[in-house]
């Protein structure tokens, strides 16, 4: 089973639409049994799928140790390959301060997604981290084996890397095996600018993948309709390098329906 957390303290880079394309990838090409984790009070990944606080436990429940003692009691199917489990808005009073008054435990999804593995019904689970260090991200970091961190081609993103780094290494002091996966360029579209920090970035001593996601309007289209780019228009450029970003990550080419 593999555990992947998609993150960055920056909003809007892209978090919530990889893990939508990977998972929908994963599932329907693949043929992976997914569990999607929505750690982000927005609740962004929860409305994608139309479910809501009101349809059972949430990650917040995780956290507080009030969820049901089965896992698989706390997820919600959304196909026979994709579950999720949800976030809820009172993620929002749950942040670091909680930790430390004893109301929120870090460690809690980490121990969620052992009792998966150990009934080996899971094969990826993809947290979507909220932007910042929250009791959820922070949670979901403690949980991972690895780490996808999407950045957008700008002066800041790049600037804030280095401190992105060095918040995912102080996590490594209480889950060693945590890696940094790569970080994702998304929304690449030729311009010098960008072109620019891109050679910036693959000069960093950090892993960059070597598929980067092209910006495209579809992205946007499929939100409003709520479904994965890779299947509102498989077509779009998003679409086929969110394909090839998975072969990338997952590797094998195993393509449902393909040779
Ligand atoms: N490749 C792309 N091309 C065009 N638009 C994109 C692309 N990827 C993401 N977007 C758009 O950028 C916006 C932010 O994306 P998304 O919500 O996935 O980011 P996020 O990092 O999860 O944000 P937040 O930090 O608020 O959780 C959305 O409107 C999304 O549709
Ligand atoms: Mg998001």
């Amino acid at each position: 089973m593999r555990t992947i957390a998609v993150l960055n303290m920056k909003g809007g880079v892209g978090k919530t639409t990889t893990v939508i394309n990977l998972a929908h990838i994963l599932a329907n090409d693949y043929r992976r049994r997914v569990v999607v984790v929505d750690c982000d009070p927005q609740c962004n990944l929860t409305s994608f799928y139309g479910a809501s606080e009101a349809d059972g436990p949430t990650v917040a429940d995780v956290l507080r140790g009030t969820h049901e003692p089965y896992w698989a009691d706390n997820v919600i199917e959304v196909t026979p390959w994709l579950s999720i489990l949800p976030a809820s808005t009172q993620l929002w009073q749950l942040d670091l301060a909680a930790i430390k008054a004893g109301q929120s435990n870090i460690t809690a999804l980490r121990g969620f997604v052992q009792a998966m593995e150990e009934d080996q019904e899971i094969d990826v689970v993809l947290f979507d981290c909220p932007p910042g260090f929250t009791a959820a991200s922070t949670a979901a970091l403690m949980a991972a084996q690895e780490v996808i961190i999407p950045v957008l081609m700008d002066g800041f993103s790049i600037e804030g890397m280095a401190e992105m780094l060095a918040q995912v290494s102080s996590i490594r002091s209480s889950n060693p095996g945590l890696k940094v996966g790569g970080v994702l360029i998304n929304q690449w579209h030729r311009s010098v600018p960008v072109i620019q920090a891109e050679k910036v970035l693959r000069a960093m001593p950090v892993p960059v993948y070597t598929q980067t996601i092209r910006r495209s309007d579809k992205v946007l289209e499929s939100t409003m309709v709520k479904e994965a780019v890779a299947d509102y228009s498989v077509t779009s450029s998003a679409a086929r390098d969110y394909r090839l970003l998975a072969q990338e990550i997952f590797g094998e080419g195993k393509q449902h329906g393909q040779v």
